[in-house]
């Protein structure tokens, strides 16, 4: 270390980014604490999720500190959110000229800030780097690779993502595997959700539907599937959500309450496809607000089935143990699949897939609540440990330091040595 301290800008944009920057900005302040000054952090907020129910809860939650700029990007298409993104972040970098910009996951605010920073050569880390779904029709995708290419610094959480990284010519000297920073939210948050119950957040919640449930009418929860759903390939085409939501009404409410907090495109959606009114007459759905990190880890805790098409509900569904569906043919995310020792299958979005995935882990377990939410069994890959920041900020400070054969050896697949 030098004496000189090292000054961070981290940005976040929409909702998966808060759960990765809450631990990163935590163990910045322990960094701080043992090597005092050391490193000088601000928020940047690119405000593409503004209602407080898609951000202002989980700063207030997670104990992130308020963002020192919001540059209130809003709604609008690819285009608007990363051109006003950068016209408004450049003035933030000339003003602050900081050594460090910091991009988290793969959404619009990572792609436009890394690259505004790069035009102005400064130093990008991208944290959860090296993912790859192969599938260019993905917004998220064309994110992961263009902030891959600039960045500097790019932090895998498993090690295909590594391997991703190197088979693209990304130089191994630029390359860290550090884990999933997701888990480290998960992992501070694992007791105090263990204590919330399930009927509470349902009713503190609910947008609307019948509050009945096949036990005569009682909200009781003795099983329960939970759904989210959110990329555009699957809702916003009438002709893949309706059959999808007739599927959710007609057979697996018929089995089980199904629990869907609901996003804001997807709301939109139900609503100009005339969907929601389906929903809304069916019993055993019970439709909810988005819900609070805690709440949805509590859900997910004891959920008998998940559907959904989010990364990091897959991610949590492997750490967790509970069965998941997830509604699309690719994911950059393949250590969270069974065949790779997760518990996720890939169903895409045709209903004949889902249903027959969803009879076999009706098979397999009969939707019987478990007897403690934490007592199912569960994946946990290398390193998605809950030390992943602190190996972040590990790396951003030591960048350039270390040699470069001993980044090699770790690097390697056939070593299993921790990182930093
Ligand atoms: C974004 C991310 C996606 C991430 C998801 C998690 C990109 C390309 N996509 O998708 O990777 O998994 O967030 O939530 O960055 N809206 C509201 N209130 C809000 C935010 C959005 O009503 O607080 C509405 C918007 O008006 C818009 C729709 O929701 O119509 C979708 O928002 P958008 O910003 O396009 O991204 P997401 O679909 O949420």
């Amino acid at each position: 270390m030098t004496n000189k301290s090292i000054k961070i800008i981290s940005v976040v944009g929409a909702r998966p980014n808060f759960m990765k920057i809450a631990p990163f900005i935590r163990a910045i302040d322990s960094w701080n604490l043992t090597h005092p000054q050391a490193i000088s952090h601000m928020l940047v907020h690119t405000g593409q999720h503004y209602d407080d129910r898609m951000s202002r809860v989980f700063f207030e939650t997670l104990g992130i500190p308020d963002e020192a700029v919001n540059l209130g990007v809003g709604s609008g298409s690819h285009a608007e959110q990363a051109g006003l993104t950068m016209i408004a972040f450049e003035k933030v970098l000339l003003a602050e000229q900081p050594d460090w910009v910091v991009v988290v996951g793969d959404v619009n605010a990572a792609l436009a800030c890394s690259v505004t920073a790069k035009k102005l050569n400064m130093k990008v880390c991208h944290i959860e780097a090296g993912l790859r779904s192969g599938d260019m029709t993905m917004p998220e995708e064309i994110n992961r690779l263009v902030t891959d290419r600039l960045s500097d610094l790019l932090l895998a959480p498993d090690r295909l993502s590594v391997m991703n990284l190197l088979s693209e010519g990304i130089c191994e000297d630029h390359v860290r595997f550090v884990g999933n920073i997701m888990i480290d939210t998960l992992e501070a948050w694992r007791e105090t959700a263990s204590a919330l119950s399930p009927e509470k957040i349902v009713s503190e919640n609910l947008m609307a539907g019948p509050r009945q449930t096949d036990n005569g009418g009682r909200t009781e929860f003795a099983r329960y599937a939970v759904i989210t759903l959110h990329r555009p390939s699957n809702v916003d085409h009438p002709e893949v959500l309706g059959p999808i939501v007739s599927f959710i009404t007609g057979e697996a409410a018929r089995e089980l309450p199904v629990i869907w907090p609901l996003h804001p495109r997807t709301l939109h959606m139900l609503h100009e496809s005339g969907l929601y009114e389906q929903l809304c007459g069916c019993r055993n759905i019970f439709l909810l607000f988005p819900v609070g990190y805690p709440e949805m880890l509590r859900l997910n805790m004891s959920a008998s089935v998940m559907f959904t098409d989010s990364g990091g509900l897959q991610e949590e569904c492997c750490v967790l143990g509970t069965p998941c569906l997830t509604l699309r043919s690719t994911t950059e995310r393949p250590v969270t699949l069974v065949k790779n020792g997760g518990s996720c299958v890939l169903t895409g979005d045709r209903v004949s897939r889902i249903r027959q995935e969803f009879r076999r882990i009706a098979g397999a377990n009969p939707f019987v609540k478990e007897e403690s939410p934490a007592g199912r069994e569960s994946f946990r890959p290398e390193l998605w440990d809950g030390e992943t920041a602190r190996r972040c900020v590990g790396a951003i400070v030591n960048y350039g330091k270390e040699e470069r054969k001993q980044q090699r050896q770790i690097l390697r697949p056939a070593s299993m040595h921790t990182v930093i």
